[in-house]
């Protein structure tokens, strides 16, 4: 592999650097591009533009690999637990078992939320979405934590870490209670972080919550497959937002709500409510594949296909396999589970989804282990965000220890050349 690109433009020649990542990813790398050549690249929506080096996350769409800091997710889903991959996920290496209680401890420090952020959720409808309170709230954390953390001071940045993993999971029930009028919850210091957030949700004031350790399980492996993924779009607002030193609480209120969108994280629910409709019209998929290989018709095959995976979405299969067994060992007899399996078999010997490279992404079926669980469909992007968040965090530290620059995209304008301006009476 050479060590440098020749760019050629009118006979003229520029020469890039070429860098090659740990698993041999190659980029060239154009950050000198423009004061060399006076030109720029364009790529709407990054398809090919890398917008940083990563230790985090690895993933190789081609081959459906994703591992978290060198570990594979079928090894970590299949023998890790939620905080200890969240340790690892930030932190870098898996926790020794001091560590882990260590880290466990300190989040249960901060999982009281000040009781004043109960006004913020008081003025919301019922009817808003969870995942519009949950930004709100995330982003209100800032007026009650003002103090930005020193991401210098290795002790500010450990317990801004904690105070965000603890706070978060409240809030993001919160939401929830909201919807119900129910009270709000508080943790339970003495239980794990995972029955936590089933009691948060489920624990009425009238009764105690009955923890079922399958579903806790169930739960632990699902927030591990949603850890990290490097440079999704979330992740990526993210990284941009913490660039101008935003705080931690208000880069994460942004990632909230980048996932909340149908294309992104919003998927989960967008899947549930297709696979109902589908149900309720008779449970004619392949009307539906017709519907999504529409060019005419705007519906999409929700969590079908992906910009990275163009073979299989890893996660995926993990969900799939677990969907059957919590399914099964809870009793479960959901139409919908089949209805998902059908679509999928059908798409996976269709000319379109197979030339387009469209597969079953990590939102196709983690929606239907969410609703045998009792998770509300409309909550299931919060189940996201929770999964989600030790790799938001991750790469904002990653970011901001780097000390990498503010981001600032450059563009190529097409509006109109210099007019003057023109009074009323002569437009
Ligand atoms: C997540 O990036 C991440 O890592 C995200 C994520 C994470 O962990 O953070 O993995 C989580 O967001 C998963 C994706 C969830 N979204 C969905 O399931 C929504 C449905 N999927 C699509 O909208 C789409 O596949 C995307 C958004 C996921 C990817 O879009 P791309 O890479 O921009 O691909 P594209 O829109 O350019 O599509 C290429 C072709 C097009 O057809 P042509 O114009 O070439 O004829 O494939 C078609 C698209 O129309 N296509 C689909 C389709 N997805 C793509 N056609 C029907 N149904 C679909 N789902």
């Amino acid at each position: 592999m050479s060590k440098t690109a020749i760019l050629e433009i009118d006979s003229e020649k520029f020469e890039l650097p070429i860098i090659k990542g740990s698993e041999n990813e190659v980029a060239i790398d154009i950050s000198k591009l423009r004061d060399l050549s006076g030109v720029i690249t364009l790529d709407p929506g990054y398809k090919n533009s890398g917008s940083c080096t990563s230790e985090i996350t690895f993933l190789d769409g081609e081959l459906g690999i994703l591992r978290y800091r060198g570990y594979s997710i079928e090894d970590l889903a299949g023998k890790g637990h939620f905080l200890e991959v969240s340790y690892l996920v930030i932190f870098g290496e898996l926790p020794t078992a001091a560590q882990l209680e260590h880290f466990e401890t300190n989040i249960r420090k901060y999982t009281l939320v000040n009781e004043e952020m109960k006004n913020i959720i008081d003025g919301f409808p019922k009817t808003a979405h969870p995942m519009g309170v949950l930004a709100a709230l995330t982003s209100a954390l800032t007026a009650f934590n003002p103090k930005s953390v020193n991401v210098e001071n290795e002790k500010e940045m450990y317990e801004a870490v904690c105070k965000t993993m603890g706070k978060f999971l409240v809030i993001a029930t919160w939401t929830y209670r909201k919807t119900m009028g129910y009270p709000l919850n508080y943790y339970d210091n003495t239980k794990g972080y995972v029955e936590n957030f089933m009691r948060l949700m489920f624990e009425l004031p009238t009764e105690p919550y009955k923890a079922n350790q399958v579903v806790i399980d169930a739960l632990d492996k699902l927030f591990i497959l949603h850890a990290d993924h490097e440079q999704n779009c979330s992740t990526s607002t993210v990284r941009m937002v913490g660039s101008s030193h935003a705080g931690l609480f208000a880069s994460i209120s942004a990632g909230v709500s980048a996932l909340w969108g149908p294309l992104h994280g919003g998927a989960n629910q967008a899947v549930l409510e297709m696979l109902e409709e589908i149900h309720r019209t008779g449970g004619d998929a392949d009307k539906y594949l017709d519907k999504a290989k529409d060019k005419n018709d705007p519906f999409r095959l929700m969590g079908f296909g992906h910009r990275v995976y163009k073979n299989f979405d890893p996660r995926a299969k993990i969900i799939k396999k677990a969907a059957d067994e919590v399914l099964a060992t809870l009793g479960v007899d959901d139409p919908i589970l089949a209805i998902a399996k059908k679509l999928e078999e059908s798409a996976l010997v269709d000319e379109y989804f197979v030339s387009r490279k469209l597969y079953p992404n990590v939102d196709f079926y983690s929606g239907i282990i969410y609703r045998a669980l009792g998770i509300p469909t409309d909550m299931f992007t919060v189940m996201f965000a929770i999964g989600r968040l030790p790799g938001w965090i991750a790469q904002w530290k990653e970011m901001r220890e780097n000390k990498e620059p503010i981001g600032r995209p450059r563009q190529i304008y097409t509006g109109h050349p210099l007019r003057d301006f023109k009074t009323s009476d002569k437009r």
